[in-house]
């Protein structure tokens, strides 16, 4: 099937390398030259496990090319999903301006029947308005379905989220964008949901929010097992073996971060207060989300003796998450500027996201590759992304290149037994104060 992706970002992309891998002829469109160009020498625009080989691949044999053009994209594909960004607004709710400017030109543009999926995560009731833009300006008595079949990728394993989906939602008002969605999906062997549109939309914003109530809850539990003298690895485990709970996003930290989840939450309360209803639980997810940086934060100052001026700061990870180079709304970088504006140094270090980061922090921090360089002569160490590569660290020569050894570990890579055994001062998210051994 003649397949077009408009917006080549990290779910287009991926949406669009993907569906070429199952077959499909696919058009992937974006409005950034570069970016096509850089796509077209088969370069990835940014760091996503497994995603260059099948894009080069399909590109090879000739299921997949690049275009800035929506025209032509519309022209090609008898399915076009709509994945350009829908990021917050000051006031929270999502700016679905990408989304209007991209049906203006795919209803301009359309020849035949067309059914137009909504890929980006959009507000409930989202496709009732790009319906009625598509019908202004689409020709008269042209035909076209709406969809909407929302992506559960998450960022370094989108891939194989995308090859492996736990279910496939799929919101239609029209047999006939049915039986052709379900003909691209079917054989991902998922589960297919078929539903109406807006009930495809509200899957989506409830299921990030839910997962980040998920991630607040546990850092709420944390901060309780801190006070109390409990391990809330054990807490975490113990209520995660229960089946109706899961041992998934029970990781206690610094927060979530990311390009979706702070972006849906807020995008989630907006809708809901347009509604008419005021999404309470999900303002409290926001605050347990930022009072989990200002935790460590807390604890940071207290090992240094309550002030950080002039104090030099190692940060172990810039992403917001590890497998990724991107570091929007990156815990990281919350962090980061929090530490310059309390007048610390900061030396910090990222396997792959360092430049991404320097966009946004220009050369007001030191930049290594290496973790021991960073940490050269650190009053103290900040773990702020699980990159496996810290967890590997030789924890005695860490030691021995910084000048205090105080750690923040804002991610829990440590034990606290072993890091108190080796002279450190440690401190973690929710693990017993004194850092007894808790076996077994
Ligand atoms: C998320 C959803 O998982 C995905 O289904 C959706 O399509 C997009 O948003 P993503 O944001 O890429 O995916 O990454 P995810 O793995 O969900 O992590 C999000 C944030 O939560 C990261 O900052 C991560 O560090 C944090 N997190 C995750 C925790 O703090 N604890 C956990 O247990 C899990």
């Amino acid at each position: 099937m003649n397949i077009s992706i408009i917006g080549s970002g990290h779910v287009g992309l991926v949406t669009g390398a993907c569906l070429a891998e199952l077959g499909h002829c696919v058009v992937c469109v974006d409005n950034d030259e570069e970016k096509i160009e850089k796509l077209n020498r088969g370069e990835m625009p940014f760091y996503e496990p497994g995603l260059q080989e099948i894009v080069r691949f399909n590109f090879l044999e000739g299921r997949l090319r690049f275009s800035n053009s929506i025209a032509e994209g519309t022209r090609h594909g008898e399915v076009l999903f709509i994945a350009v960004g829908t990021p917050p607004k000051p006031t929270g709710e999502a700016d679905l301006s990408a989304i209007e400017r991209v049906c203006r030109e795919i209803g301009a543009n359309m020849t035949g029947y067309r059914v137009v999926v909504e890929k980006s995560t959009v507000p409930v009731q989202t496709g009732e308005w790009v319906a009625r833009n598509l019908q202004k300006y689409a020709p008269t008595g042209l035909t076209f379905d709406v969809a909407s079949v929302p992506e559960f990728l998450r960022e370094g394993s989108a891939v194989h989220d995308f090859k492996h989906p736990d279910r496939i939602v799929i919101g239609v008002s029209s047999d006939r964008a049915a039986g052709l969605l379900v003909k691209i999906f079917e054989p991902l062997n998922a589960p297919i949901l078929l539903t109406d549109i807006k009930s495809a939309e509200l899957i989506k914003h409830s299921a990030n929010a839910f997962l980040a109530m998920k991630i607040s809850f546990i850092n709420a539990v944390a901060h309780i097992c801190e006070i109390s003298g409990a391990d809330v690895g054990k807490v975490a485990k113990g209520i995660g073996l229960d089946s109706r709970i899961g041992m998934e996003f029970l990781q206690p930290g610094i927060g979530f971060g990311g390009s979706c989840f702070p972006k849906d939450l807020s995008g989630f309360i907006a809708i809901s207060q347009q509604l008419g209803y005021d999404f309470q639980l999900l303002k409290e997810v926001e605050n347990i989300n930022r009072l989990a940086r200002e935790w460590a934060m807390s604890k940071l100052l207290h090992l240094l003796g309550g002030s950080l001026l002039g104090r030099t700061i190692g940060v172990l990870g810039l992403s917001f998450k590890p497998g990724t180079d991107d570091v929007r709304e990156s815990p990281a970088l919350w962090m980061i500027g929090d530490l310059l504006k309390m007048g610390a140094g900061v030396r910090a270090c990222d396997p792959v996201s360092i430049e991404n980061a320097r966009q946004i922090l220009g050369d007001s921090v030191e930049y290594f590759q290496d973790p021991y360089e960073a940490c050269t002569g650190v009053d103290a160490l900040l773990i702020t992304t699980e990159w496996s590569v810290f967890r590997e660290l030789n924890l005695l020569h860490l030691k021995s290149v910084m000048k205090t050894p105080i750690v923040v570990d804002g991610r829990n890579l440590f034990e606290p037994f072993r890091m108190k055994e080796i002279g450190f001062q440690y401190a973690g998210v929710g693990r017993a104060a004194l850092g007894q051994e808790v076996r077994g």
